[in-house]
């Protein structure tokens, strides 16, 4: 207990641990995650319906998808899979939560291919017009995961293929604080259908622009730990990262729903296209 304590006490280095695919695929939490993914109610894991629209909107506006093969990574339930198939884009669906795949399977009014595989490492499919990265995605990951994922994707496009992403702007670290907690179902039952104290330590670093929720689950039977790092971008940082990956800019906006970028958005949405 003291070793664990005490390691939770220090500041990680940055990026030292990965967890994003337990935060995703533990089963009670894929479980909640999914819920999140519908709620009309929150944006935490996806964005409202009548903001997915707009977005497919917007994406279909600058690259005409119909007839176009899209995939799209990190898709969760389907709720974008769905609505680029209804417009006729040829759609394959990533994701690494068996219960988001099994629901976009089963819920699922197109026809689209779904894989459940991890984007980071496994074999996907290539000879793509289009592919997708939405919610943030690419925030989460070190620099280095960050460079091998935009080279995969470079190597799953087509010629002059595109790419969709959205990263969190600087600007959106104003709103957040180093804090520590520690409660009793800690987050009102989201890390555990049982019984469980949650210790949340939240830390800024702000020279690399990044924050980090970390999270020490102590059930009775057993701890875990969760690191949510987070990349904010600056629109010259993203377009550096892009340009190392072999991409050029082919709109840069607030958001994915095509909004004019202000330097006090919390969000850069960008189309990129593979240079020859
Ligand atoms: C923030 S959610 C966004 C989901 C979807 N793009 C949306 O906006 O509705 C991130 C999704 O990416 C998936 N994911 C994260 N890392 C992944 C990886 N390395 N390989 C495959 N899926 C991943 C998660 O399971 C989750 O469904």
């Amino acid at each position: 207990m003291y070793d664990l304590l005490n390691d939770m006490a220090k500041r990680p280095l940055p990026f030292s641990r990965y967890t994003t695919k337990e935060l995703w695929t533990r089963p009670h939490l894929s479980q909640q995650m999914l819920n999140f993914h519908l709620n009309q109610e929150t944006d935490l894991a996806s964005r409202r319906f009548e903001v997915i629209d707009k977005v497919v909107n917007w994406i279909d506006s600058q690259l005409s998808l119909s007839g176009k093969k899209l995939c799209d990574l990190g898709c969760g339930p389907g709720l974008y899979t769905e609505r680029f198939a209804a417009i006729n884009a040829n759609v394959t669906g990533v994701d690494f939560s068996k219960t988001s795949i099994e629901y976009a399977v089963a819920m699922a009014k197109q026809s689209i291919q779904y894989i459940q595989a991890d984007y980071l490492l496994d074999d996907l499919p290539a000879g793509f017009d289009v592919i997708t990265l939405i919610y943030t995605d690419l925030c989460v990951l070190s620099p280095a995961q960050r460079q091998n994922l935009l080279n995969r994707m470079r190597k799953m496009l087509k010629p002059g293929g595109y790419i969709v992403i959205d990263v969190a702007a600087t600007a959106s670290l104003a709103s957040k604080s180093e804090v520590t907690l520690i409660e009793d179902k800690l987050m009102g039952g989201f890390w555990s259908a049982g019984e469980y104290v949650g210790i949340q330590k939240s830390y800024l670093y702000p020279e690399e622009n990044l924050s980090l929720d970390r999270y020490l689950i102590i059930e009775p039977s057993e701890s875990w730990q969760i690191f949510n790092w987070f990349q904010h971008f600056t629109p010259q940082s993203i377009e550096l990262e892009l340009t190392q990956a072999g991409f050029e800019i082919a709109e840069m906006a607030g958001d994915l729903t095509g909004k004019g970028l202000q330097p006090y958005d919390e969000l850069i949405g960008v189309i990129a296209k593979a240079r020859p």
